[in-house]
């Protein structure tokens, strides 16, 4: 739960005033074109950026002000762009994904079930993680997330950048994530069309404040977003 939340960057002011919630166990999207505050958003509410002002809420506890507590408390970050340790091995990469869990059976156990999960990831694993391609790269961020075993995976654009097909996969892999693991997504992304056709709920940011909000089958349906995001007024 998220209220009247502020960020700047010195003089950027990057949200003005976003409310949302995310219910559990649903795919909440989060659209908006270049620029608009996705990433801060993100940013902020797993706490790589301080607020200026507002309240958010987890679990119904006020959400922790340092990182590692955030994830201690049930979320997980997949960051734009990946951001996995290239020169890391992809067990390494997975390993530090749990870095906030002692019990190094249960690390391990995890980390199994990543690679049951993720075959190309268990092909691989004493690799270095650069040398995957893109779409292995997503898998690998997505993966490293799901290690902390969050209630709420956050994930910043995880197609951007990938051929169509992978987009497919990427996207399928998220509903399996909610449908099969129960847990909640707060998706960014600039594929408009195909989050709010996977999303329950879905706000549109525009300028650091949410403009529009609705389940994902009415806003693509709706003229305006359709104009907007999707790149055709046509029905
Ligand atoms: N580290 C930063 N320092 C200064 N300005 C930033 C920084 N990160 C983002 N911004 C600015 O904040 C606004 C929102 O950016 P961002 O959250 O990255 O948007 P989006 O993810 O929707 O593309 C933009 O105007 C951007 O230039
Ligand atoms: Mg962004």
């Amino acid at each position: 739960m998220v209220e009247d939340l502020h960020v700047s960057y010195g003089p950027v002011q990057a949200l003005r005033g976003v409310n949302l919630k995310v219910e559990e166990g649903s795919i909440v999207s989060i659209i908006g074109a270049n620029g608009a505050g996705k990433t801060t958003l993100l940013n902020t509410l797993s706490g790589i950026v301080k607020a200026k002002s507002g309240s958010v809420t987890f679990r119904g506890k006020p959400l922790p002000e340092k990182a590692c507590n955030i994830i201690r408390q049930g979320m997980a970050h997949v960051p734009e762009g990946r951001k996995i340790f290239s020169g890391f091995s992809i067990e390494e990469n997975l390993l530090a994904g749990a870095y906030i869990v002692a019990d190094k059976h249960l690390v391990e156990q995890r980390r199994d079930a990543m690679y049951a999960r993720f075959p190309i990831l268990a092909e691989r694993t004493h690799q270095q993680a650069g040398t995957l391609s893109g779409g292995e790269q997503q898998m690998l961020a997505i993966a490293r997330g799901l290690m902390s075993d969050p209630g709420l995976l956050l994930l910043d654009e995880p197609s951007l950048g990938l051929a169509p097909l992978v987009v497919k996969a990427v996207f399928e892999l998220i509903r399996e994530i909610r449908d099969q693991q129960g847990k909640t997504i707060l998706l960014v992304e600039q594929n408009a069309k195909k989050a709010l056709a996977l999303c329950d709920y879905a706000y549109v940011l525009e300028n650091g404040a949410i403009v529009l909000q609705g389940q994902g089958a009415e806003l693509l349906s709706n003229p305006a977003i359709r104009k907007a995001y999707l790149g055709s007024d046509d029905v």
